[in-house]
């Protein structure tokens, strides 16, 4: 039986992305070929990895084994990583894509994101104009931003070539973005969403949103995991989710949520567990020029 894929969202700049992927942060020491592999077994095809989690070798060696065992094709799939807080220097970013590409073993990405705005000294808008140039030397086929506020996101828009595809932001039940959604989709730019499960810790029966009844009464009405259903909400608000698993079991059933739907109840259900609380505040940079959490979204 053919295998089932993600259904693909057309990004601004006409590419397209599979509205979900599997993320690498925090997976080492083979975890991230592991998963990656088994990520594409299952039919992912959107892989994301970053200069700073220290795998994309890792990750660029699982790539090329499926590609050689036939499991996909190079085009099949969507790579993405990120320009590192320390490489902001306009004059450093080509050579840092590089470096990332030598790492991952590969020609090019699908994707190059500014992880963050904040970097030591230099304007992110400065980093986003060397951005744009590795677009036509092939470097990667299409540029965003990650963890940009609104502020930050549309000055870029207002003095860009290429705008942003995406911004990668942290966005799960508990921390909805649904402002931040709002705001992005009046420049056709996709929010791809970061830690989407909240980083779940089980022992303490953490995020509430996962464990609690109303989001089990909805999983169990459609023979699914509260997991699921939270990937699926995030999927119909029109957002990416990224979920990161080294878990086969748990890998596989974070991709097979494209068979059910959520009504508009349910959907308002999962929009009452919202919050301010941002799992990862990155609290030690907020005295930073550029630190974009300082205002509401
Ligand atoms: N741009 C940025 O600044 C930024 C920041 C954070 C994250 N990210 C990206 O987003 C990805 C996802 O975020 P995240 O890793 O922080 O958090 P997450 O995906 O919300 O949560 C990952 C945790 O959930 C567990 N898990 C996965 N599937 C599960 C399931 N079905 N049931 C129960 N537990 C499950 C994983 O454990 P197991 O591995 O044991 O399954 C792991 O401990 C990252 O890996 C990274 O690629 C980007």
């Amino acid at each position: 039986m053919a295998l089932k894929l993600a259904p693909k969202v057309k990004l601004n700049d006409g590419n397209e992305m599979p509205v979900l992927g599997l993320g690498t942060w925090r997976s080492y020491e083979n975890d991230a070929e592991f998963s990656v592999k088994c990520a594409i077994d299952c039919g992912y095809r959107h892989i994301d990895t970053a200069y700073v989690y220290e795998n994309e070798a890792e990750v660029g060696r699982a790539v090329r084994a499926k590609i050689q065992e036939g499991v996909v094709k190079r085009e099949d799939l969507f790579i993405v990583t990120k320009l590192a807080s320390h490489h902001h220097d306009p004059n450093v970013v080509e050579k840092a894509c590089r470096e990332s590409l030598s790492n991952l073993q590969l020609d090019y990405v699908d994707l190059y994101l500014i992880h963050f705005p904040v970097g030591m000294d230099f304007d992110y808008l400065d980093t986003w104009k060397a951005m744009e140039k590795l677009v036509p030397l092939g470097l990667t086929k299409s540029i965003g931003i990650s963890n940009f506020n609104s502020e930050q996101t549309k000055r870029i828009v207002e003095n860009c070539t290429i705008k942003p595809v995406t911004n990668q932001v942290e966005c799960h039940p508990g921390f909805n973005q649904q402002k931040l959604i709002d705001f992005s989709k009046k420049y056709d730019i996709i929010i791809t969403a970061y830690c989407p499960l909240a980083r779940p810790k089980p022992e303490m029966k953490l995020p509430s949103f996962l464990f609690d009844e109303k989001t089990e009464a909805i999983a169990s009405k459609h023979g699914k995991t509260a997991t699921q259903v939270v990937l699926r909400y995030l999927i119909q608000h029109g957002v990416v989710p990224i979920p990161k698993s080294v878990n086969p079991q748990r890998i596989k059933q974070n991709f097979d949520v494209f068979d059910f739907e959520l009504n508009s109840d349910e959907m308002k259900v999962m929009d009452s567990f919202n919050t301010k609380h941002r799992t990862i505040p990155f609290s030690q940079l907020r005295t930073a020029k550029h630190f974009p959490f300082n205002i509401e979204f």
